[in-house]
């Protein structure tokens, strides 16, 4: 198979490229296009040239296994100057998604025609890189610099209609694309028309603050970033300079940002989530249609699935025991639609069509005919076995059973059933309908048939579904419990919450371990606290900062006051209240506070979280450190820019993080502090979680 290959048809010559999966730039991609050009040159028969697709989509990029590699010729900015300078005509027939090198390339062609559900964006940013063939020039004479920044630095995609309103297309079709590419080549020529080189276009004026305030905005969202700041920088020089000029700097600033360690990381999360989002061993012939789904308990929780079906066009049987919860959960799922209406996200029609496809009941024999049923009842071993009961009396044999547990042992929830086969866990994060992350969990007996199709679901309910085992909290929770714990011991050994707050910040997380608190509730804490108190060691036990803050009534930001006090606007300031109760309570119980510098609290939050990640691995709770990354990327802000807490574990090394674990085991004691077997060994042998 040809990676490009060219016909004529007429007097237009087509050029498609056939590179699965999806039409990446490769070099053979690179060195066909050049050839076909030349060639389209060169042929007196052709008048115009189309440059179309072959599979589901246009060229989604560069080829991201080719970087940090020593580069092949020709350069993508060669072959796209090549494109451009074509004395024929040039249109591009765009399917799919047109991103990154593949959206440069289609700048380069002289006009583009793209199919109503086309995606065009620059997300190179999100790789940690910036537009290295020209990208951003080209895309701001068209677009203007807002449209292209938003676009380069913010790496947000538009879609077919917005491309042409802003000027990046010049036609859309909702019928055969290459067809109407060729129509518009066709009618170029009996009009005359000729070559349109963006380059040539004039770049906009605009004033220096532009870009200051462009810079401080992408500071602000893409935090500790550094491929945002150099769209930013690209984008000034294309309007101060010269096109060649601001080519030549972009691929210079590309070459500096393409080795660095946050681009490695961004591309390592790339490859990681398509990794952990196929888990080995299922089979596709295995999945069976999801038609209709049933959620039961319409708490926080239940309304949110059930909206994360809706979304999915899945129509939703909801039960729930309490009539006036089931009403304001139907009034919850209706207001979020009508909000997205305004502003302009789903149409009316859609909205009314989700709405409908809702059934609220307190019966659960309305389960009937539901191909899955997810229960998301209060988090209680007994209630949990009587609903799942229940659900499976009212169910056909072949229907599956999910739970949302957070920590609840699957097993034990499937073993009082008769077909405990087809129990399996799918746990959502909060709010459900919006956090991408689904840790889908494996119970003992969990059958192949259950555990496909509840993979092949999540990825139709627009989910990251990663696959895990029974474990005392999964993987995320688990690890994020051991970070709990340790900040919460640092608050009575010397810390503040908005120490631990910031250091986690500035680390990258979008939020602090307390802020999260805040943001959760803190009696959700506290009561799941409760509710593990058997389980915890005489010093978590003991340590009871978060019982006395509860006890005052500060409940988190929906009670106003938490770790933080919060006004109207839920804007936090730090309230010397809780400095004052969290010194009373370190003097009452005997401690003598000390300074904890920034070090220690990274090392301690990082370093618990990396050692509980290895002892995940060893029981095989997670298969892959790629499941483990994923999770936290998608579920707990883990910043993208670090690849995730696996591979950033590999970038500190096994040696150092056991030497550290080993260090806070002789102030805490190895009840808190042993290193993981996996670790030791990997710190013996030089060995890492990836391969290097
Ligand atoms: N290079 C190499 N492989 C790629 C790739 C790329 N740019 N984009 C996708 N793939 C691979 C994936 O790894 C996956 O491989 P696998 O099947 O072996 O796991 C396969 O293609 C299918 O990808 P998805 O599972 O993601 O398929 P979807 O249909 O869900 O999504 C997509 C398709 C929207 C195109 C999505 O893959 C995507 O967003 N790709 C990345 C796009 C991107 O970031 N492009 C910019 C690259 S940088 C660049 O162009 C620099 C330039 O300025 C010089
Ligand atoms: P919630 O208290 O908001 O909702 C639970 C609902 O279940 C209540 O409306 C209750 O009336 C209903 N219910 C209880 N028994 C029932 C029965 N027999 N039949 C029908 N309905 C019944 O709780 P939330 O927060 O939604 O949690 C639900 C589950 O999801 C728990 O297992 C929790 O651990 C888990 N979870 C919670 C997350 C969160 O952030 N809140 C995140 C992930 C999982």
């Amino acid at each position: 198979m040809q990676a490009v290959s060219s016909t004529l048809s007429g007097n237009i010559r087509v050029i498609v490229i056939d590179n699965p999966p999806v039409n990446a730039t490769s070099q053979a991609v690179r060195a066909g296009l050049m050839q076909a050009v030349e060639q389209a040159a060169g042929d007196d028969d052709t008048h115009a040239i189309v440059i179309a697709c072959a599979g589901a989509t246009f060229v989604a990029g560069a080829d991201i296994k080719e970087f940090g590699k020593p580069p092949l010729d020709p350069h993508l900015s060669e072959v796209i100057h090549a494109i451009e300078s074509s004395a024929k005509p040039v249109v591009a027939a765009i399917h799919g998604s047109a991103l990154g090198g593949g959206l440069e390339l289609a700048l380069g062609c002289h006009y583009r025609v793209v199919d109503g559900k086309a995606r065009l964006g620059l997300p190179e940013s999100t790789l940690g890189i910036i537009p290295g063939a020209g990208g951003i020039p080209r895309l701001l004479r068209l677009a203007g610099v807002d449209k292209a920044l938003d676009m380069a630095a913010g790496g947000k995609p538009i879609g077919a209609a917005e491309a042409l309103e802003a000027g990046v297309a010049d036609a859309l079709t909702q019928e055969d694309v290459r067809a109407a590419a060729l129509a518009f080549a066709q009618r170029l020529l009996a009009e005359g028309g000729a070559a349109r080189r963006t380059r040539e276009l004039p770049a906009p004026g605009c004033e220096s603050q532009v870009f200051e305030a462009a810079r401080a905005k992408f500071q602000a969202s893409h935090r500790g970033q550094l491929a945002p700041q150099a769209c930013v920088d690209v984008a000034e020089r294309s309007v101060a300079s010269g096109f060649e000029d601001s080519v030549a700097y972009g691929r210079e600033r590309f070459r500096e940002l393409v080795t660095s360690p946050q681009a490695q990381a961004l591309r390592h999360a790339f490859f990681a989530e398509r990794v952990a989002t196929k888990p080995a061993g299922l089979s596709a012939d295995e999945v069976v249609p999801i038609r209709k789904a049933g959620v039961v308990g319409a708490g926080t929780m239940g309304t949110g699935i059930a909206m994360c079906f809706l979304n999915a066009g899945i129509p939703v049987v909801l039960v729930e025991q309490n009539e006036t919860v089931l009403a304001s959960s139907v009034e919850t799922v209706g207001k979020t639609y009508r909000n997205d209406v305004a502003k302009g996200r789903i149409a009316e029609a859609m909205q009314r069509t989700r709405c409908d496809a809702l059934t609220p009941t307190l019966r659960y024999e309305s389960l009937h005919d539901c191909d899955i049923v997810v229960e998301a009842v209060f988090e209680d071993m007994g209630v949990k076995q009587q609903v799942l009961a229940s659900i499976e009396e009212n169910l056909r044999p072949d229907a599956l059973i999910a739970t949302n547990t957070s920590f609840l042992d699957i097993d034990a929830l499937a073993a009082g059933l008769r077909r405990p086969e087809n129990v399996v866990g799918m746990h959502f994060f909060s709010p459900a309908h919006i956090m991408k992350l689904l840790e889908n969990v494996r119970g003992a007996r969990s059958s192949p048939r259950a555990l496909a199709t509840i993979q092949a679901l999540g990825k139709r309910l627009g989910k990251v579904a990663v696959m895990v085992g029974v474990s005392d909290g999964f993987v995320g929770n688990r690890m994020l419990a051991r970070r709990t714990r340790e900040c919460y011991f640092m608050l009575e050994e010397g810390a503040l919450p908005e120490q631990v707050d910031r250091v986690l910040c500035e680390f990258g997380f979008p939020m602090g371990q307390f802020q999260l608190n805040d943001l959760a509730g803190l009696d959700v804490a506290w009561r799941n606290r409760q509710s593990r108190l058997d389980r915890l060691s005489e010093r978590e036990v003991a340590c009871n900062i978060l019982d006395e803050i509860v006890a005052a009534g500060r409940h988190g930001q929906k009670t106003g006051a938490g770790f933080y006090t919060y006004d109207a606007q839920r804007k936090r300031s730090v309230d010397p209240a809780i400095s004052e109760l969290i010194v009373r309570n370190a003097e009452r119980r005997g401690i003598a506070r000390r300074a904890i510098s920034d070090e220690e609290i990274l090392e301690r939050c990082l370093y618990a979280m990396i050692n509980e990640g290895a002892l995940i691995l060893e029981e095989g709770v997670a298969s892959r450190p790629e499941d483990i990354d994923t999770i936290w990327l998608n579920g707990y802000g883990f910043p993208r820019f670090r690849g995730g807490p696996m591979f950033h574990a590999d970038r500190i090394g096994a040696a150092r993080i056991c030497e550290r674990i080993r260090h806070y085991a002789s102030q805490a004691g190895e009840q808190y502090w042993t290193p993981a077997p996996l670790l030791l060994a990997q710190a013996r042998d030089g060995g890492a979680f990836y391969a290097r």
